[in-house]
């Protein structure tokens, strides 16, 4: 398919592993991109690897003044912009161990996720949409993610500012649909990429044994989708968040497992011990909790921790409900 032959598009974080593959598909389906990546030299090497069909900016989106150059360097490369894809935000590991809670996180980690992950995309809109609205319109696609739609025992600064991208996405769409400017958002779920492999080690192969096709997505199932909501084929999609992967049947088999049990009596404290509502982290640890590194819970049932409860050797916080 050659859906973007002709287009010009403009991918943050283009050095990762989903920007890099949605960098790919974007060069495969005939654009010409400008991929950006707060690592410049790094996005100068994607760049390289796809000839005069790209072009390498170093770039942080919490910067706009470095946004706004980035933009202007694409317009002068290729002379239009129609698609952005606004893909990055902090993963690094300092940022992801000190995302606790709201009793615990450092302002600075809370202030610093928020900056780059919401308020660097609203930064990339505010100086594409006029270059996209001079084009005669295009597509915008924010990369969110699952946990600004549920609730978690960690990471509140994050799944905040995905929970602002998605609000962000509905605003956009809503205000800028009079200039042929479509925004939609991409909500994945665990991903596997060279990154994401790193953080989470074998507690990814865990997971996906429980998720519903028994295995994990991969950055060109998210790069399918951008390619999707960013060419014509999406032309009455507007203001959505798509999801690409779930944890449903952890989460029902999770319930249904819990509800087992406290019918049978063998855990009376479960209803104490796992407050209404999350259910849905219990859907991403608990799998995690049966790996051998957990079974601590297991051996020193005394006090059941509180739900949130930090783990030993961990800085994780993670939900330790045992209704799996
Ligand atoms: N991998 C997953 O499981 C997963 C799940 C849900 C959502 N996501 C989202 O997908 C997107 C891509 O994630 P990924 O898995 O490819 O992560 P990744 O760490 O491989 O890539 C992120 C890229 O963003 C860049 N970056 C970081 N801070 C930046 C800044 N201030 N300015 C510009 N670039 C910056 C990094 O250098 C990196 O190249 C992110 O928005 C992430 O939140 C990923």
């Amino acid at each position: 398919m050659n859906r973007f032959e002709g287009r010009v598009a403009f991918v943050t974080g283009g050095a990762g592993g989903i920007g890099k593959a949605v960098v790919q598909r974007l060069v495969d389906e005939g654009a010409q991109v400008a991929v950006t990546d707060i690592v410049g030299e790094a996005a100068r090497e994607v760049a390289a690897a796809h000839g005069d069909r790209a072009v390498g900016f170093a770039l942080d989106i919490g910067d706009e003044a470095a946004v706004k150059a980035a933009v202007d360097g694409t317009m002068a490369a290729f002379g239009r912009l129609d698609v952005l894809v606004n893909n990055a935000a902090l993963t690094d590991m300092a940022t992801m161990m000190g995302d606790t809670d709201a009793v615990t996180i450092p302002n600075a980690v809370w202030e610093r996720t928020l900056h780059v992950n919401a308020t660097g995309y609203l930064y990339c809109c505010r100086h594409a949409i006029p270059h996209i609205a001079a084009a005669g319109g295009g597509a915008i696609i924010n990369v969110a993610s699952g946990s600004g739609m549920l609730g978690d025992s960690a990471r509140i600064a994050y799944g905040t500012s995905k929970a602002a991208v998605i609000a962000m996405t509905r605003y956009m769409a809503t205000q800028h649909g009079a200039q042929k400017i479509r925004c939609n958002a991409i909500a994945p779920g665990p991903i596997v990429t060279p990154h994401s492999r790193k953080v989470a080690g074998k507690e990814f192969d865990i997971i996906a044994r429980h998720m519903p096709m028994g295995e994990l997505g991969e950055p060109a199932d998210i790069a399918a989708l951008v390619a999707f909501l960013g060419s014509s084929e999406s032309r009455y999609i507007n203001g959505q968040t798509c999801r690409a992967a779930w944890l449903k049947r952890c989460r029902r088999r999770a319930r249904r497992a819990g509800m087992r049990r406290a019918r049978s009596g063998c855990r009376p404290t479960l209803r104490r011990w796992t407050p209404r509502g999350c259910s849905a982290c219990c859907a991403t640890v608990i799998p995690i909790l049966r790996s051998p590194r957990w079974r601590w819970w297991r051996s020193s049932p005394a006090t059941p921790p509180r739900c949130g409860s930090r783990c030993p050797g961990r800085t994780l916080r993670c939900c330790p409900c045992d209704c799996a």
